[in-house]
């Protein structure tokens, strides 16, 4: 073990509010997130209320997740609405022509999913169609939502069962419009969301927060044409009038898209490559804030990440186009690092998805149709940072910590860490990144005293370890050897390892 790392952590210097919505999740259909693994239908064995699993539910809950998007993803953008309300049996049925050219029956549709997102206690975030759809169909959708008193859809809406609105916050203008959603062009979609906003209507007291769909990765070509967009500089003109904010995706593909590697089988260079990709998320935020800046100073529009995660070959055996993976300790690191990352961001990053909830890409849960049910290390990352919801973010500076580690030209570094301050405890995160050795840290605390210390431990044997229903190889444990240290505390991490430590302050 090398020389001990310093953490200094400001404990009395606010920054932003951490919104919980960058803890908010995603569940397209594709594969098995919505039908076996959300959704099981009303004649399932499995315990469900009204077709939706209980015990993912269940699971879910103690992650308090704060929102969901849904029902896409490039899905968003060939889903008709419609077609997935009333009478199941008389619902149409459609190709999904995205993922794995399966036949889609409509089962769940906009009733469905807000009883799921009331069962969750999660608010909506229902992305539209423009790719394919009309602004009529998208400003029906909202009117059939939200609206309250009589109207042609509040009347749809009562016949289908549903008399009160439902609150929908959160509303996306088309997904990866720059793609899967309609291959266009920066301006030429910057013009359609304005058109499209325009008529997502806020009805009786529900104010949407409309998001359009932003870019790929660090094409900031893409934020630039959407700011210029809403802006107008000089003029006076608030930018946040058309929409709120504008998204961006940002997946960690380790390897090329035609070969990511596997989720469980890889290599130290691939471990370092991984957290190499996910590290850089941070490079990308400041690129599409800097942008944002520059139009819009007082940072009123949000940068919403509404896609992020790993992405790695499915698991042999399963449909390409259904995007199972499993999911190992080195997932939850890259997840650890993204929320220091995110944390450092609040100030413009309000809102983040990961992809996808349930047995897609970096699920939280892994189900089978025998009630099968694996909390995955990610998972657990989510619920052991539960206390920095709409905590106050505190400057952490790793001032003394281990040598970056060089990978092609490439840096990674071997720790990260964040912390925030809410109802008078702090909590602390960090991340041993380095898969062969241990961390001596000292956490520097300034600012206050320092009362009743707890840690928990998430790690496993190895980074490639993971949970299966009948092995739970990565679970989350008491941090024992946390100690007084003439600068706060001081803790050894053993390697490959995510800590959270609280304490009264
Ligand atoms: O999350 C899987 C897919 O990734 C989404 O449908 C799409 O938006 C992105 O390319």
């Amino acid at each position: 073990m090398s020389k001990a790392s310093r953490v200094v952590i400001d404990l009395d210097v606010p920054g932003p509010t951490i919104s919980r919505h960058l803890y908010g999740h995603f569940a397209e259909h594709l594969g098995r997130c919505i039908y076996g693994g959300f959704y099981v239908g009303e004649d399932s064995d499995l315990p469900n209320e009204g077709g939706i699993r209980l015990d993912v539910v269940e699971a879910l809950k103690a992650l308090n997740i704060p929102n969901l998007r849904w029902p896409g993803g490039c899905f968003a953008d060939e889903y008709h609405w419609k077609d997935g309300i009333g009478p199941k049996a008389e619902r149409p049925s459609m190709i999904n022509t995205h993922w794995g050219n399966v036949e889609e029956n409509n089962h769940f549709g906009t009733h469905e999913f807000m009883a799921l997102c009331e069962l969750l206690g999660a608010d909506p975030y229902i992305n539209g169609n423009v790719g394919s759809g009309t602004v009529q169909e998208m400003s029906e959708w909202v009117e059939y939502l939200t609206r309250d008193g009589d109207s042609p859809m509040v009347r749809q809406r009562k016949a289908n069962g549903r008399d009160e609105p439902w609150k929908v916050p959160f509303w996306g203008v088309g997904n990866e419009t720059w793609g899967c959603g309609g291959n266009m062009r920066a301006e030429a979609y910057a013009d359609l969301a304005r058109r499209y906003a325009t008529f997502c209507r806020d009805h009786g007291d529900n104010k949407l927060y409309r998001i359009a769909a932003g870019a790929s990765d660090d094409d900031l070509n893409w934020t630039e044409a959407l700011m210029k967009a809403i802006s107008c500089l000089g003029c006076g003109r608030d930018p946040k009038n058309i929409f709120q904010a504008i998204s961006f995706h940002y997946y960690t593909v380790a390897g090329t898209w035609a070969n990511k590697g596997r989720a469980t089988e890889f290599d130290l260079d691939d471990y370092y490559r991984t957290m190499i990709k996910a590290q850089d998320i941070e490079r990308v935020i400041r690129g599409h804030s800097a942008v944002m800046d520059a139009y819009d100073p007082e940072r009123k529009v949000g940068l919403v990440l509404d896609e992020w995660g790993t992405w790695w070959d499915v698991e042999p055996g399963t449909n390409p186009g259904f995007l199972f993976q499993q999911n190992a300790m080195r997932d939850a690191l890259v997840a650890s690092l993204h929320f220091d990352v995110f944390h450092r961001h609040a100030d413009r990053l309000v809102m983040a998805n990961i992809a996808q909830t349930v047995n897609v890409l970096q699920a939280m849960l892994l189900t089978d149709d025998d009630g099968g049910l694996v909390l995955t290390p990610t998972y657990h990352v989510f619920e052991m940072n539960k206390g920095h919801h709409e905590a106050t973010a505190v400057p952490v500076h790793l001032v003394e910590q281990p040598e970056p580690y060089e990978l092609d030209g490439k840096t990674m570094d071997l720790l990260s860490a964040s912390a925030s301050v809410k109802d008078g405890k702090a909590l602390i995160s960090v991340s041993n990144l380095d898969p062969g050795s241990s961390a001596d840290v000292v956490l520097d605390l300034r600012g206050a005293e320092i009362r009743n210390p707890a840690g928990r431990l998430l790690t496993a044997s190895k980074p490639q370890s993971y949970n299966t229903t009948t092995d739970t190889a990565v679970a989350p444990v008491t941090l024992t050897g946390l100690e007084a240290d003439p600068r706060g505390l001081r803790v050894t991490l053993p390697p490959h390892s995510f800590a959270t430590i609280s304490l009264d302050v």
